[in-house]
């Protein structure tokens, strides 16, 4: 049986260890992202890009100047894992990057923190600046550029326009970051969680990082659950365990729904949380927010979708005006105004946004619509018929 807890319970990484570091700096850099491709390693951040197949595209692209940027703008609903790993692990964090940079030819990285992470800002510069005392940095450049609270700005291409001043938008792709990225120049970008499994693929062996999870997701993932447990917090899971195991260790009862990935995840109903937690079914940000039995899926879904109204940049009308409507008719629900046609509406809605949206939060932001109505469709009739049975007695007494 594999070891299942690596990243975070076991071992706090001190500023001596850096073994990953010591045996990438022994190979090529060529050999380095042979290494990260073998173990299958995939994006942690949400949309689980193979994370070698990144690298070595920007480290064929011709260009001298390449950057290395570290998401933690963790502003995924319901997603508090890299803030665990940025505060109890940095130096984990610090030699994955610096190994990735190492792999890529960059010599300028980033880390993009989340604003509402500025109490970690001061022991993250020390924890560089002992990284740079002790010799690890070489040429590297690690500096620490803090977001200023938009949701958009997890997203890597808005995330880029931030750190070069620019409004928090989404760009048009391709380019693709490792072509054309940071100052348009290529870039790779990665989550916390991902650049901190590298040192110890690094140290272990792909053969062994590669024995954990399934045919698709290879070794573990930090999950963050949250909502109507008894012991909420970070767990970390081998790829491919169920649902139900996450909710059983956190104490999770009388469940309705769940939703995985955060605000634009999927939703799954009390009678599928036998699904194994990985890429090829179900995964995200690693969100994992329990509903019982007393929540209302109208207003979850309400609540859901003006938040991420008020997030979208606006810069593509399908996100913009999309989002803005479905507020407006689930707004209408929950007040008792509902008419029969919206339940259709929203599904419309939905098809065009997943279709036309500029990014993810467009295209995704109709899952948790398109999964409620699929699984819950009873709710939303309900309270439809509530309206129209209200209004009808308002009519008759005047
Ligand atoms: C609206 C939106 C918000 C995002 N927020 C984050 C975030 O806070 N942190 C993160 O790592 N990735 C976030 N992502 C995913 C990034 O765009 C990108 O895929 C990721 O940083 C790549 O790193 P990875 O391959 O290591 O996952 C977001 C994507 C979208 C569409």
């Amino acid at each position: 049986m594999p070891e299942k807890k690596i990243l975070i319970k076991e071992e706090i990484r001190e500023i001596q260890g850096f073994k990953g570091l010591e045996k990438a700096l022994s190979m090529s850099p060529d050999d380095v992202i042979s290494e990260i491709k073998a173990s299958g390693l995939r994006g942690r951040g949400g949309a689980g890009f193979p994370c070698g197949m990144k690298w070595e595209l920007a480290h064929k692209a011709p260009e001298k100047e390449k950057y290395l940027i570290c998401n933690a703008d963790e502003g995924e609903v319901g997603t508090f894992k890299d803030r665990y790993l940025l505060q109890k692990n940095p130096f984990l964090l610090l030699e994955g990057m610096i190994i990735t940079a190492y792999a890529i030819g960059a010599t300028i990285a980033y880390i993009y923190l989340r604003d509402e992470y500025h109490y970690l800002l001061e022991d993250l510069e020390k924890a560089i600046e002992k990284c740079r005392m002790k010799g690890h940095l070489k040429n590297l450049e690690i500096k620490i550029q803090e977001g200023a609270g938009a949701y958009i700005c997890g997203e890597e291409s808005a995330l880029m326009n931030s750190i070069e001043g620019k409004r928090g938008e989404s760009r048009f792709k391709p380019p693709f970051p490792p072509q054309k990225g940071l100052f348009q120049k290529p870039t790779i970008i990665n989550n916390v969680e991902t650049l901190s499994n590298v040192p110890l693929i690094m140290e272990k062996g792909a053969k062994w990082y590669s024995a954990m999870g399934t045919s698709e997701s290879k070794g573990t993932k930090l999950f963050c659950v949250s909502g109507d447990v008894k012991n909420p917090g970070v767990y970390e899971m081998e790829m491919g365990c169920q649902l139900q195991e996450l909710l059983d260790l956190a104490g999770a009862e009388n469940v309705k729904w769940v939703q995985v990935g955060g605000s634009t995840g999927s939703v799954i109903p009390a009678l599928k949380l036998d699904t194994p937690l990985a890429y090829e079914t179900i995964l995200g940000s690693g969100a994992v927010m329990v509903f019982n039995a007393t929540r209302d899926v109208v207003d979850f879904v309400y609540r859901t979708l003006a938040f991420l109204n008020e997030e979208s940049c606006g810069k593509c009308t399908p996100c913009r005006e999309g989002t803005e409507v479905m507020v407006e008719i689930l707004g209408r629900m929950v007040n008792g105004e509902g008419v029969q046609e919206d339940i259709d509406n929203l599904q419309d809605l939905s098809d065009t946004m997943v279709r036309a949206a500029l990014c993810g939060l467009g295209q995704a932001a109709p899952t948790p619509v398109l999964d409620t109505l699929a699984y819950f469709r009873k709710d939303y009739e309900d309270r439809i018929s509530q309206s129209v049975f209200l209004r009808s007695l308002k009519t008759i007494n005047g």
